[in-house]
């Protein structure tokens, strides 16, 4: 108890210090088919370019979604869509910053899967790539333009790069992945049709890049692949950063329709990582917790305060701390 109640006040401070800063405007945003929608029209939360375009669900499509049309019809197709606001990975201080993200995905396929989607940043805004095996992310050599990370989602065994299909890679100058790992390890089919949820999290205190996947929403324990860089190495400069998705089809008789559904992004601020470590309906649980605690504690306090101005009254004697103190932690037993 008195552990969790600590953390009550901890969440309790973390909220008041939100609201108090005004300064600290740290990017932390949600977007897709249950709240704001992704908007690529002028002045909307998305650049998107290419193929990228919008669904009335409020999705976000990357290749052209229009479904059954002859195989040219997507050849070479790709899009990219990155929001508008850039995250600030670099503090006043000189110190990076830790961040958080969420999507909800699903790869559809034509006849044959083929390529791929990626969660990307980019030291730029707006930045395309070449089509096909390169994700509309690197140059047609499979090498970075702009400073680039790529978290990809890869249907198609390119041969000088990949091991096998399905795979998930963490990859930063170029194609080849500096770790990967077949999906089916967690019994997913990336290009099943069927909505993948994904976790993707850098902790500046641990210099880990996790990804967890899952086919419910449930946050795995255990990331699915990790990988260990400096922020400081992949995006020099002054850590402005644009973030967003890629997804790509290739000269062939193979096609994907991607489509992202949901997304939500947090930039941590430096030092505070300990956000990455607790699951966010834990928090709200725990403001739950905390307001019940309060609702009794408030009641107790304006009890005795009632009986201590009475008595007082009478006998000119007042409550002892003791008995006051014994109260709360009589009403706190009982919770
Ligand atoms: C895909 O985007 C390219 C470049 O914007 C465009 O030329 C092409 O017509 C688009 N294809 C489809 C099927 O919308
Ligand atoms: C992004 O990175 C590329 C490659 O290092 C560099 O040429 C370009 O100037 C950078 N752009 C910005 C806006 O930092
Ligand atoms: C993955 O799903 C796609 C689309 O349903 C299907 O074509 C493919 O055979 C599946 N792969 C495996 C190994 O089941
Ligand atoms: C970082 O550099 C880019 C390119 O020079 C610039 O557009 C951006 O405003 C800079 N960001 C900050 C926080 O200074």
């Amino acid at each position: 108890m008195g552990l969790r109640r600590c953390r009550a006040f901890w969440v309790l401070a973390v909220v008041v210090a939100g609201f108090s800063a005004p300064g600290s405007s740290l990017l932390d945003f949600s977007l897709g088919t249950k709240g704001m929608s992704f908007q690529c029209d002028e002045g909307g939360n998305m650049w998107c370019g290419g193929n990228a375009s919008t669904n009335s669900e409020g999705a976000l499509t990357l290749t052209p979604d229009g479904r059954n049309l002859p195989d040219e019809y997507y050849f070479n197709t790709q899009g990219m869509a990155l929001y508008t606001l850039p995250l600030q990975l670099l503090d006043n201080e000189g110190r990076w910053r830790s961040f958080s993200c969420f999507f909800r995905f699903r790869i559809e396929t034509g006849k044959f899967p083929g390529d791929g989607l990626a969660f990307v940043m980019f030291n730029v805004s707006r930045w395309e790539g070449a089509p096909g095996g390169d994700l509309g992310v690197y140059s047609s050599s499979g090498r970075q333009k702009v400073k680039t990370l790529a978290v990809e989602f890869d249907t198609f065994p390119n041969k000088d790069f990949d091991e096998f299909s399905n795979h998930v890679g963490v990859d930063l100058e170029s194609l080849r992945s500096k770790v990967s790992r077949n999906a089916y390890d967690a019994n997913i089919n990336l290009s099943g049709g069927e909505d993948i949820y994904t976790w993707i999290d850098y902790s500046v205190d641990s210099s880990y890049l996790e990804v967890r996947i899952e086919m419910r929403d449930q946050r795995p324990v255990q990331p699915f692949l990790r990988y260990q860089f400096k922020l400081s190495d992949v995006f020099s400069d002054n850590g402005t950063v644009f973030a967003g998705f890629s997804g790509s089809n290739g000269l062939c008789i193979c096609h994907n329709f991607y489509t992202i559904f949901d997304w939500s992004l947090k930039v941590i601020p430096a030092g505070d990582d300990s956000y990455l470590y607790v699951n966010s309906m834990f928090f709200i649980l725990i403001g739950l917790v905390f307001i019940l605690l309060l609702v009794p504690l408030v009641s107790i306090l304006s009890h005795v305060w009632g009986r201590k101005y009475y008595s007082g009254q009478r006998t000119g004697d007042g409550f002892g701390y003791r008995e006051l103190s014994l109260d709360i932690n009589e009403e706190e037993n009982k919770l």
